[in-house]
């Protein structure tokens, strides 16, 4: 049988790939993680090529798990890390530094002169973004100067620029396509999102020759094919978002006023805007949702960097559980009565405080706090942060009500964390059934436009909950709790 859709969702800790069947259930799939290399404080880089190899394996893991060959695979949708920056030479295909990875804050410096110097206005109007080291563009021009002849090379077209999508495809089609989708395209802090072009005058500011850039496309357009000899047939690839575009389109939030967030490495909440690029005046994105036959649909994004990455932290770092998994049961352990509050501000601060000079802090420890009330305050932080990014989208958005929030990610499997978060948000949460929304949303950018898949309303239906978290914490615990968070960001901001 064919008509199965693979989706490649390579994000910051691991490649994943997951086979899709017509019926769009999962039949098999595919994981890897790979290394972190973190070369000084705050600097955090990938190997392009573990990330490459990474790929590679986890999509022949999935196709063996779902017991087919390539050529049962009607087409690919690909969704990524996005930010993350990479540059390469046109003819090897080989990169000429490590990937920068977005939560690198190298380039705070450069950021915090061009904000000195008043450019920061201007550049939101156009991009939708702020002048902070997360996005593409200070990252490439920091490649640009620090790499012994880069930026000749690039003035004279023999390098090529590209977030981790475009990086895969140039590589799965052996170098003959350079392209990117308009989200990936949109988080370079150099694509004018409104006019849907790159722009001379920001490529100017942040000295980036045009001959670097990827041609932008629809997130479903025709991204070129594989190299038969890689999965042993061709494969179209026909579908590409950034990872949080794609989590907005698997979790079917094609209306405006419709509201998800991801828990993974970091926490991303968007909110559809539709045909409306609303500034935000409490320092969250504008962004592309998605762009579809031309069309632009927008969103409001808050971006928090650090959220399954502090699991990590409480697993790797302080070595506090074995798995993952068991920070939810041990933070329901923790001791009632003790206030432990943890920002994790590893990487700085994102929305809506854009700190890129605070680092992490813990707050209220007695002799009698322990790894459960370090676990708790760290599940905690992601979701009194989520809150910080709803009461800022509410305060924007005057497009109508709300919709229940929609979650994903690895963190949602915790029931205790979705409690909590229901109660400090004081508002329901929607779990889906699909946790894998992410790739849902890439394979059925590549899956309708295959024509395999259905079109938007007919996928908005089969949307479907698995379980809704309704508030439950009384008012006064839910605001003297609220007030120790607000308390202790205070406290962490570096100025
Ligand atoms: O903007 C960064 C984001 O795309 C990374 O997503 O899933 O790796 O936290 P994730």
């Amino acid at each position: 049988m064919s008509g199965y859709i693979l989706a490649i969702d390579q994000g910051t800790t691991s490649s994943r790939a997951i086979v899709f069947g017509a019926d769009r259930k999962i039949a098999g799939s595919g994981q890897k993680e790979f290394t972190q290399i973190f070369p000084r404080d705050g600097w955090v880089e990938h190997d392009p090529e573990e990330i490459w190899e990474s790929v590679v394996w986890a999509v022949k893991e999935a196709l063996k798990a779902a017991k087919i060959e390539a050529a049962d695979v009607s087409a690919i949708g690909i969704t990524n890390q996005r930010e993350t920056t990479l540059i390469w030479d046109r003819q090897t295909g080989k990169p000429i530094y490590n990937a920068i990875v977005w939560q690198d804050r190298r380039t705070a410096a450069f950021c915090a002169k061009l904000k000195a110097a008043g450019h920061e206005k201007a550049i939101t109007k156009k991009t939708g973004l702020l002048l902070d080291p997360y996005f593409s563009g200070t990252k490439v021009r920091w490649l640009l100067d620090n790499v012994k002849g880069a930026r000749k090379r690039a003035e004279k077209g023999e390098l090529a620029f590209g977030t981790v999508d475009s990086f895969l495809i140039w590589r799965l089609t052996g170098g003959k396509r350079h392209v990117t989708d308009a989200t990936n395209a949109g988080r370079t802090l150099l694509f004018d999102i409104g006019k849907n072009r790159w722009d001379k005058g920001l490529l100017e500011l942040f000295e980036v020759p045009a001959a670097l850039l990827p041609e932008v496309e629809d997130c479903a357009a025709d991204f070129g094919v594989t190299e038969a000899e890689l999965f042993g047939a061709a494969i179209p690839i026909l579908g590409v978002a950034g990872d949080q575009h794609a989590a907005t389109i698997g979790q079917a939030c094609f209306e405006p006023g419709m509201l998800k967030s991801t828990y993974g490495t970091g926490c991303f909440a968007l909110l559809n805007t539709g045909k409306d690029m609303v500034a935000s005046k409490n320092r969250l994105l504008t962004t592309i949702a998605y762009r579809l036959d031309g069309q632009t649909t927008y969103a409001l994004e808050g971006s928090i960097f650090i959220a399954g990455a502090a699991v990590q932290w409480i697993r790797d770092g302080l070595k506090l559980v074995k798995h993952a998994s068991e920070t939810g049961p041990l933070a329901q352990s923790a001791d009632p009565s003790q206030h432990v509050y943890m920002v994790p501000a590893f990487v700085g601060l994102g929305a809506p405080w854009w700190d890129a000079e605070a680092r992490g802090a813990i707050y209220g420890l007695t002799r009698n706090s322990g790894p459960a009330e370090i676990a708790r305050a760290a599940l905690e932080a992601v979701c009194y942060q989520t809150l910080d990014l709803l009461a800022a989208m509410r305060k924007d958005w005057k497009g109508g009500q709300d919709t229940v929030l929609r979650v994903d990610g690895g963190m949602v499997a915790s029931d205790w964390t979705m409690q909590f978060l229901a109660d400090v948000l004081d508002a329901p949460v929607d779990r889906p059934t699909i946790l894998e929304t992410t790739a849902l949303g890439a394979a059925w950018l590549a899956g309708s436009r295959a024509g395999v898949w259905p079109g938007m309303a007919e996928f908005a239906e089969s949307w479907a909950r698995d379980r809704r978290f309704e508030p439950k914490m009384a008012a006064a615990e839910r605001k003297g709790k609220i007030r120790g968070w607000d308390a202790a960001v205070r406290r962490t901001l570096s100025s």
